[in-house]
């Protein structure tokens, strides 16, 4: 049994198939990429997965159960965090309270009593932020404003928010996207460091490098479809890769 299973899974939109009859699995403690051209549907994939998109058809299993219709924190419980392509970060709330957010679902309390006030707070949610916010180097900023952090850090934040479920698998959509090379290098390492403490990561990213550095495997979508699945030197050198890159027709 794999830690996810994704079957058969297809998404249509209106006449349009975003996610196209897409089979592939992350195994526990994995680091696989996803990679394709703009609008392949990784995105899409993400949200099939985490329960933000329903399934056209198909099945999606999690730990060896059936997770395609259950609600994003049922999911989220269970296991699996995310993070967004678009950054979903609070910026007028402090650093500590956009991430205990993240670990409310985990705990089943309501976001409304992890962020108003300390006292509504369990002792278990502020273990898991400040764990999160050190694991990220975050923990000294805990009380600014998410909204005075630079760009990068408010990346971290997110990644934090993640972390505070103590997922097994964490998926992260183009996490790198809007960093320059220093920093991009650095959130390698980053996913890395988690990658080497035992946490499963599904990764989508335009930054190639980034990807055949540190994936020990790399699905490639374009137009919905599944092309290629496989270590890193051998996507790189697979033609059909190479193809939908450049848009290049046979
Ligand atoms: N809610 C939606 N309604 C209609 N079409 C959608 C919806 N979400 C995605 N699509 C379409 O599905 C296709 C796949 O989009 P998706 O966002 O999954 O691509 P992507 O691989 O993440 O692209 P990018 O690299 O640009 O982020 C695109 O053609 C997109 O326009
Ligand atoms: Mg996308």
């Amino acid at each position: 049994m794999s830690l996810l299973e994704i079957e058969n899974v297809t998404r249509r939109f209106g006449g349009l198939v975003a996610v196209d009859d897409v089979t592939t699995r992350v195994e526990a403690g994995e680091l696989v990429g996803l990679i394709g051209p703009n609008g392949a549907g990784k995105t899409t994939l993400f949200n099939l997965i985490s329960g933000f998109t329903a399934l056209t058809s198909g099945a999606v299993r999690f730990k060896g159960a059936a997770i395609d219709g259950s609600k994003p924190h049922v999911i989220a419980a269970r296991g699996m965090s995310r993070t967004f392509q678009n950054l979903r970060v609070f910026p007028n709330m402090s650093v500590f309270d956009n991430v205990s957010v993240g670990s409310v679902g985990a705990m089943g309390q309501s976001a409304f009593a992890a962020v108003f006030g300390r006292r509504g707070r369990s002792d278990a949610i502020s273990a898991r932020t400040w764990e999160a916010l050190e694991r990220v180097g975050l923990a000294e900023q805990s009380e600014e404003l998410a909204a005075n952090l630079s760009y990068g850090k408010r990346k971290y934040l997110e990644i934090a928010r993640a972390l505070a479920m103590r997922p097994d698998l964490l998926i992260l959509d183009e996490p790198a996207a809007g960093l320059n090379d220093s920093e991009t290098a650095e959130l390698a390492r980053f996913i890395r460091t988690l990658n080497d403490d035992g946490l499963a990561v599904m990764l989508v990213e335009h930054d190639m490098n980034l990807v055949m550095g540190i994936c020990s495997r790399v699905v490639v979508l374009a137009s919905g479809r599944k092309i290629a699945d496989a270590e890193p030197a051998v996507v790189r050198a697979d033609p059909a890769v190479l193809e939908a890159y450049l848009g290049v027709d046979e």
